[in-house]
């Protein structure tokens, strides 16, 4: 449910989204929207992926106000790693790392070793999800790297929409992207980017649920392989895309 207000609020977002894929907005231009319209209190969500890469490339141009933030789960690719400090050193940026209650010591101990391959959603949940909503608290728009193509599940996110979840407005400036429309980005503006994209890795997150993939292969197929699991739930069930108002 939504109060009267956020229902307005999420119609004149719903305007906003159709408005800007009428109108093929470019990435940058949503950009700019956000931080003038945000300033500081908009957030990346940045996962040192591609994509996020060339969205802290664009911030960094066009609305440098805007924060940047990762969810360190104590379980990232040292190159990861070390793609947030040339993303540092190049654009002078901070990102805020935000993480888990309990190291991965801590919850081995309470849960038995590798809880990632026994229950990878609670794994999740305590990894990512509950540090996502300590990212988000307090502030006012967050942004993603999503595109409609990298999976069944994001074929429909739209470029901005209120996310009832954490109640606040969610900014997906990547959405109509393709894959060589990111590459393309990174190549010309000379973005940094994680090596691992070039070993057989489109799609990255943790090392114990992240594997290669062929060519060929469903580019998130090496998230989760074997468990049928396709989503962590940061994108789950959180963001409701306009029209689906329940008043
Ligand atoms: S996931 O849900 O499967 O992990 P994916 O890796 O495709 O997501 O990333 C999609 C978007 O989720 C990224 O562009 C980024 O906005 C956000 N995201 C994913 N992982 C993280 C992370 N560790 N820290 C911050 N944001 C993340
Ligand atoms: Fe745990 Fe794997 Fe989820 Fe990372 S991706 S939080 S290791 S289940």
């Amino acid at each position: 449910m939504v109060s009267a207000g956020e229902a307005e609020h999420l119609e004149a977002l719903g305007a906003l989204a159709e408005r800007w894929e009428r109108e093929g907005a470019a990435p940058e231009a949503i950009l700019r929207w956000v931080g003038e319209r945000f300033g500081t209190d908009a957030v990346l969500a940045c996962s040192f992926g591609a994509e996020d890469c060339a969205l802290v490339d664009m911030i960094a141009r066009v609305a440098p106000r805007i924060g940047i933030f990762y969810l360190d789960t104590g379980l990232l690719f040292e190159e990861t790693l070390a793609t947030r400090d040339r993303l540092q050193e190049r654009y002078g940026i901070r990102p805020i790392a935000f993480r888990p209650e309990l190291t991965v010591t801590q919850q081995a101990e309470a849960y038995g070793a590798a809880l990632w391959a026994r229950d990878p959603d609670q794994c999740c949940h305590m990894r990512k999800v509950l540090p996502l909503r300590a990212a988000l608290a307090g502030r006012l728009c967050w942004i993603t790297g999503l595109r409609r193509d990298q999976a069944p599940t994001r074929r429909s996110a739209p470029l901005i929409q209120w996310d009832a979840e954490h109640r606040l407005v969610k900014c997906n400036p990547l959405v109509r992207w393709t894959v060589d429309d990111v590459w393309g980005h990174i190549r010309q503006h000379n973005v940094p980017f994680n090596p691992m994209h070039e070993r057989g890795f489109p799609s990255i997150g943790c090392w114990p649920c992240t594997r290669a993939v062929a060519p060929g292969e469903d580019p998130r197929a090496g998230r989760w392989a074997g468990t049928g699991k396709t989503e962590c739930g940061l994108h789950l069930p959180a963001a409701s895309a306009p029209g689906e108002v329940t008043r």
